[in-house]
């Protein structure tokens, strides 16, 4: 089997492309390199260009008519830079996917994977979401991304390809065998702060605490960006019984079925580091949200595919990576 993973030197795309090669699938990378990096596409097929780039997206199919399947991770993702700047933002991310579909039809590229994400919900009062929950976005970052989810079912329900979008939660972690990980050395999740507090000495804040949680702190669920890959590489092989007829499209939820709240992500830190960080209380940053965690029956139904992965084991090996980031990926000018 070939796949064509676009954004395929960003964390996650080039985190699938490793799943991949382990099992013998091998990959193709169509990449701007705006956030990814060459480094992560060195040892493969890499096509460095714009997704939205007609000529260069019809040479790799004639390249690589054997391509099976498109896995889509293109796309901008800083949710402050996005309210900066909407119009950016939508061009990035939805009209360059419209035009990266229409390339991809005109391939006769049947099989497509968008990532998606669960930012694009609306939490009930449980803070748990399913496939069905209602779509709420609440950034111009999750609104491209419910705008693309809704495009490629409507593009799918009438033209030869199916479409089967991966609502991600909260990737964290590197590959185990430290091939890849985050590119960016100060990463800005509550991991990342809590790193950034480790090597700098300083303490963790802990931003809201009168959320409707269990603790007061905004819950996430976080997943290890490897089971996120193994994820993929289910959804590849089982990609035709999930979407057996033309014209058809699905989405699947990848998270881990549980909710983390940041004081209990804190302790897991702590048990993980020496010394222990300390942390202090402050505000609600605007425009954060109380955060929300799947219900997973649906991935465990259809991809049958389950976690192998803890949060203790997600910040080990990002800790690890960020003490070898520097290593695999040296500064330079483009990447200060
Ligand atoms: N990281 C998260 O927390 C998260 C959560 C949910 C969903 N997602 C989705 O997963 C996907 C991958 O995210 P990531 O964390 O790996 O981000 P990333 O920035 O590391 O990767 C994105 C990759 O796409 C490339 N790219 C962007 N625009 C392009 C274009 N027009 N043409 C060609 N290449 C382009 C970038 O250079 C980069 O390599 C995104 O679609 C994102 O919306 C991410």
């Amino acid at each position: 089997m070939k796949v064509l993973i676009a954004g395929g030197a960003g964390y996650i795309g080039s985190t699938i492309a490793s799943a991949c090669s382990d099992v013998g699938i091998s990959s193709v990378i169509l990449d701007n390199l705006v956030t990814g990096r060459r480094e992560f596409a060195a040892r493969r097929e890499f096509y460095e260009g714009d997704i939205a780039d007609g000529p260069l997206v019809d040479r790799i199919f004639t390249e690589h008519p054997d391509i099976d399947v498109v896995i889509h991770c293109a796309a901008l993702i800083v949710v402050p830079d996005s309210v900066a700047d909407p119009v950016g933002y939508y061009r990035a991310n939805v009209v360059k996917s419209l035009e990266f579909v229409t390339h991809l039809l005109r391939n006769r590229c049947e099989r497509f994977i968008f990532s998606s994400s669960a930012s694009i919900y609306g939490a009930g009062a449980d803070l748990t979401v399913d496939e069905n929950s209602p779509i709420d976005p609440q950034s111009p970052y999750a609104r491209t991304k419910a705008v693309c989810e809704a495009m490629f079912a409507d593009i799918a329900a009438t033209r030869p390809i199916r479409v089967l979008s991966l609502r991600y939660f909260n990737p964290i972690g590197a590959d185990p065998k430290m091939r890849t990980g985050l590119q960016l050395p100060k990463p800005t999740h509550a991991l990342g702060k809590m790193m950034q507090a480790q090597e700098e000495g300083t303490s963790f804040q802990i931003t809201g605490t009168d959320y409707p949680t269990r603790d007061g702190t905004g819950i996430r669920d976080y997943i290890h960006v490897w089971d996120l890959a193994a994820a993929h590489v289910v959804a590849l092989t089982r990609f035709d019984a999930l979407l057996p007829r033309a014209s058809t499209s699905t989405v699947i939820n990848i998270g881990t079925g549980t909710g983390t709240t940041v004081r209990e992500l804190l302790d897991t830190f702590n048990s993980v580091v020496s010394p222990p960080i300390q942390a202090r209380d402050a505000a609600r940053r605007p425009g954060d949200v109380a955060g929300a965690y799947t219900r997973m029956n649906r991935a465990r139904q259809l991809l049958d595919w389950q976690p192998q992965y803890g949060i203790a084991d997600g910040i080990r090996h990002s800790l690890q990576w960020a003490s070898i980031r520097d290593e695999v990926l040296p500064h330079t000018a483009a990447h200060p």
